[in-house]
């Protein structure tokens, strides 16, 4: 069939070429934002008496029944057609012949699929935030039930310093809502509509770019016509986001997985997010934390991409702008998955707290503690962390532990130890004094989870 842009042109393209040229396997993903585009479109032209106000009407209402059609699957896209733009207009003609072809006026393709693609992802946007927001409700009520769990907290993965599970869960809790912030901030510079744009130049007819930015819901119009159709930036932006979200969703699946190892054990996965071995009766394995961590890699990978891609374009609309849908659209579909995975794996999860406080009543996780014991009595901290360390040492050699270590022992290295020593190295009294503000105390933890909670709350 000729091409709808053959005008210079009277040749066939070659088959291959044209699958090669072909964006509509996966642009169709956006025909809502395309016939809503278009329908605002119409709506302006008919307003700006570019074409008749009943053209507009008929425009519309064809465009609806194609919407319509299309959602109930009377209607199947065609993907012979070159792109989900072609495709809508293809159809409209098709229905209402020459009034259709009216719909292109003081637009250009290249307007449209920038608007296209800032619609479709402000819908995505919204969903990622809800989605990540859900997640830090399922953190925040296993935070609320781990608030006595006393765990080791780890530095260099080795045991540090007494912390609780919920201390630990508040941490990705934070991580999160600056991610769902991140999304929200990315969200404003998408929020600006680029139609009317054109080609590049903008128009000769007298259009109104804010009457259909408004009825889009747009906040803004591009100020640039070659910007407006030339940068990418706003999907650059998501994709920045969604791999700065992947990078704390891997952290916590590296964590995950470390803790339903039998060397930690502190949490029990629910069978529903865990597989077995086909060999190994024994076996459970954390599959999905592992693939969350997994496509991280591809997320990057879809924002190296776009970067690389738009880097040495010159100004205005090149086709190798068309390679940004399948990076977004896989970032997208990734970070929705893996989202829709964590959220219901956290929410089960079931915390082992035995398992996490024996693991911290080995490995001297206080002897910070001892030091600041010895500090409290006046010793310098530089001095009283010596002592300590000969202490701990001295416990390694000898098999014992600081709760149980002897008084006289203790003295033997500084006269300053005395018998309420034991009551400020017990674990739960090291988490108790840690209530400098975002620390492990639980009046600290009580209040972070005041703070996500209202966080959540007022967005
Ligand atoms: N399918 C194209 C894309 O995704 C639409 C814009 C085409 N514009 C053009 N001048 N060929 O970028």
């Amino acid at each position: 069939m000729a091409k709808m842009w053959a005008g210079r042109t009277a040749g066939e393209v070659d088959r291959i070429a044209d699958d090669f040229n072909s964006s509509i396997g996966f642009d169709s993903r956006m025909y809502r934002q395309d016939i809503r585009g278009s329908m605002a479109h119409a709506a302006m032209l008919g307003a700006q008496r570019i074409i008749s106000e009943r053209e507009a009407e008929t425009l519309i209402a064809g465009l609806e029944e194609i919407l319509s059609d299309l959602e109930s699957g009377k209607l199947e896209i065609d993907l012979s057609c070159e792109d989900i733009h072609m495709f809508v207009e293809q159809e409209l003609t098709a229905r209402l012949g020459d009034v259709g072809k009216k719909l292109h006026t003081a637009r250009s393709r290249n307007d449209q699929v920038a608007l296209d693609m800032r619609m479709y992802l402000r819908d995505e946007t919204d969903s990622v935030i809800e989605k990540i927001r859900a997640l830090i409700g399922a953190l925040l009520a296993q935070a609320k039930e781990g608030r006595e769990v006393i765990m080791p907290g780890y530095t260099h993965l080795q045991r540090a310093q007494p912390i609780t599970f919920a201390h630990h869960l508040l941490a990705y809790a934070m991580m999160l809502l600056r991610d769902a912030d991140r999304f929200a901030d990315t969200k404003k510079r998408m929020n600006v509509s680029p139609i009317g744009s054109c080609a590049l130049a903008g128009t000769t007819y007298d259009t109104d770019r804010w009457f259909e930015a408004k009825q889009l819901g747009f906040a803004d119009v591009c100020r640039n016509s070659i910007d407006g159709v030339s940068d990418r930036d706003f999907c650059v932006e998501f994709l920045s986001s969604a791999a700065t979200l992947m990078m704390h969703l891997s952290r916590f699946s590296e964590e995950l997985i470390l803790w339903s190892s039998w060397e930690f054990k502190f949490v029990e996965l629910s069978d529903a997010y865990t597989t077995g071995s086909s060999i190994m009766p024994q076996k459970k394995n954390p599959d999905m934390a592992e693939l969350i961590r997994g496509k991280t890699g591809r997320v990057y990978g879809d924002l190296m991409a776009l970067l690389t891609t738009l880097k040495g374009l010159p100004l205005a609309y090149n086709k190798d702008m068309q390679e940004d849908k399948e990076s977004v659209f896989d970032a997208v579909d990734t970070v929705k998955m893996c989202l829709d995975v964590m959220i219901p794996m956290i929410a089960g999860m079931k915390p082992l707290p035995e398992n996490m406080k024996a693991a911290a009543q080995k490995g001297f996780i206080n002897a910070t503690d001892l030091a600041d014991y010895l500090v409290k009595k006046g010793l310098p901290f530089r001095s009283a962390y010596k002592i300590s360390g000969q202490i701990v040492a001295l416990c390694i050699a000898q098999g014992e532990v600081l709760e149980t270590l002897p008084l006289e022992i203790y003295r033997t290295y500084s006269e300053l130890f005395d018998d309420d020593l034991y009551a400020d190295i017990d674990l739960w009294t090291c988490v108790k004094k840690r209530i400098s503000e975002g620390g492990a105390s639980p009046e600290s933890v009580d209040a972070q989870i005041s703070f996500v909670e209202e966080k959540l709350k007022n967005g």
